[in-house]
């Protein structure tokens, strides 16, 4: 069954206007669109100019996170039918806004780069590629299904107030390199996320595990990654 939804969007147009403003559209969508259907929708047929990320439409690339009423979310996995006649829709917060729905990721994907997201290992290769068990892989398993949307890290207070704070999402990459087998860098990553702004600013709040689209227990990744650093004698960034 087809109903009209009210899609409030956050606009910011800096060719335009330097200040953002609410533009509102009425979209006739069935129950089972999403509110990417109801983005689209709007370009094609309302305002061309209105600007958003989307790439795979299916979960997988993490390029439509944006704040859906009150909470960060994929725009490709949000059914219309879950949410109220009016949406609401803002860019993910605590980012620099580019414009309309699209925010600078910048500082997000830098984040990455400083845990090292790459296996490191100076064994000399096997013939084939270096293997793990089942139960090694296991271990490792839910942090690498992270698509890297940013509705981690950008929904964290401790972000908001610290933005070198590595954050949620980059320090479920570091877990999912530490907790490799294979990798051979522990200390290396270690020192990398026990500094300042790293691993023991993690005040276990939640929002993270609350919003991640893939349903990732992030808190209890960075809870092992804490256990391991004091293990290791990586305290309070003094090793
Ligand atoms: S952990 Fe979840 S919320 Fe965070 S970046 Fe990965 S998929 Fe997105
Ligand atoms: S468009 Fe790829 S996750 Fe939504």
């Amino acid at each position: 069954m087809s109903k009209y939804y009210t899609f409030k969007i956050k606009r910011y147009l800096p060719d335009e206007n330097p200040s953002t403003r609410w533009d509102e559209f009425r979209v006739k969508l069935n129950s089972m669109e999403r509110v990417l259907d109801g983005l689209v929708k709007i370009k094609e047929t309302m305002d061309g100019t209105l600007t958003f990320r989307k790439s795979c439409a299916h979960g997988v690339c993490g390029s439509c996170a944006m704040k859906i009423n009150g909470q960060n979310r994929l725009a490709c996995q949000t059914l219309v039918k879950d949410l109220p006649e009016t949406i609401e829709i803002e860019p993910l917060p605590a980012l620099p806004v580019i414009k309309d729905l699209v925010v600078d990721m910048t500082m997000f994907f830098h984040k990455n780069d400083k845990v090292l997201p790459y296996l490191i290992n100076d064994e000399p290769p096997p013939e084939r590629e270096r293997i793990q068990s089942p139960e090694d892989q296991h271990k490792i398993l839910e942090s690498i299904t992270c698509i890297m949307c940013g509705s981690c890290t950008t929904s964290c207070p401790v972000f908001w107030a610290d933005k070198e704070y590595l954050g949620p999402s980059a320090l479920l990459k570091a877990y999912r390199f530490l907790f490799d087998t294979r990798d051979r860098a522990t200390e290396q990553r270690l020192e990398a996320i026990t500094g300042e702004h790293g691993v023991w600013r993690c005040h276990s709040i939640f929002n993270c595990v609350e919003v991640c689209p893939k349903e990732i227990d992030i808190t209890k990744h960075i809870l092992k990654l804490k256990r391991l650093a004091v293990k290791k004698g990586f305290t309070g960034g003094e090793k």
